[in-house]
């Protein structure tokens, strides 16, 4: 790989040298791996607070640090969103229209991992499925799961970020579906979140132009009914305000000279709820 030099852009943009996305990819790796390890706990009567003191105790064991304990006053090492909650989902919480953290049959899932590494952010979500569920929550993860792909096949150098967004918006709202706006990706690397804002909506030709060495994620949420969301009186979870189902994917990614690296592909080939 050519050697791009480390400095930050006019939009505050880390440009990383070709050694940093070996330690994006060693984090990268450990936070997909915990994903991989999650799916067969993600049954019927699983209590989302146990999955996340397995993920703990995986980051404990592996001798790395989570990145969201202490966040913000944020005290657990995932997010777990399930059904209408969008993200920032506190696991072990109740879930919404029910007195407990347990999952039922036919619900769906967001866990949300990040990890540091030697320094280095490693930052992945994925869906799951707690047994069979209906055809529209199918639906619903299959274009989330597309539509963050369509992002990530935008990513080269002299592309912009609006080129992302559009590439992402257009996909979902020609099947129907919304973006939701209030969240949004951002830049990583030896820090959690840094510039730029990754929108998962725009237009082409917009926003920050990309450059071979930028670090950030993709994240999009994506509804089945509107894009609006409102935060629980916990300060944390969001949920969707029409009470409709929302999903969501995340990758760390990174711009290389020809295109785009992902760093937090699953090990296991286990991204996609129905692929493990
Ligand atoms: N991992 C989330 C993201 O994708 C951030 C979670 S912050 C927490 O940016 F405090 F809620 F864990
Ligand atoms: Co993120
Ligand atoms: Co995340």
């Amino acid at each position: 790989m050519e050697e791009p030099r480390a400095r930050i852009t006019r939009d505050g943009i880390r440009i990383h040298e070709a050694a940093d996305f070996d330690g994006m990819r060693r984090a990268g790796r450990v936070a997909a791996d915990i994903l991989d390890l999650v799916a067969p706990l993600v049954v019927p009567g699983a209590r989302t607070g146990a999955i996340d003191d397995f993920i703990r105790a995986e980051i404990e064991r592996r001798g790395v640090v989570s990145a969201t304990i202490g966040y913000k006053g944020y005290q657990h090492a995932s997010c777990i969103s399930v059904n209408q909650v969008v993200c920032h989902g506190i696991p072990g919480s109740k879930i919404p229209k029910r007195g407990s953290d347990v999952l039922q049959d036919g619900d769906i899932l967001n866990v949300d991992v990040t990890v540091i590494v030697d320094g280095w952010y490693g930052d992945t979500s994925r869906m799951y499925a707690a047994g069979p569920i209906k055809p529209w929550r199918e639906r619903l993860i299959q274009v989330t799961h597309d539509a963050l792909m369509q992002g990530i096949e935008a990513v080269r150098p002299g592309a912009t970020f609006g080129d992302i967004g559009h590439a992402i918006q257009s996909f979902v709202e020609a099947r129907g579906m919304s973006v939701v706006r209030d969240f949004c990706g951002h830049g990583l690397g030896r820090v959690f979140h840094a510039p730029p804002n990754v929108l998962h909506y725009g237009r082409p030709g917009t926003g920050p132009v990309l450059e071979e060495g930028m670090f950030f994620t993709i994240e999009p949420m994506v509804n089945l009914g509107r894009p609006e969301t409102r935060v629980l009186a916990d300060d944390w979870t969001a949920v969707t305000r029409d009470g409709r189902d929302s999903a969501q994917f995340e990758h760390s990614v990174g711009v290389t000279a020809t295109g785009v690296e992902i760093f937090t592909l699953s090990p296991a080939g286990r991204f996609h709820p129905t692929w493990g």
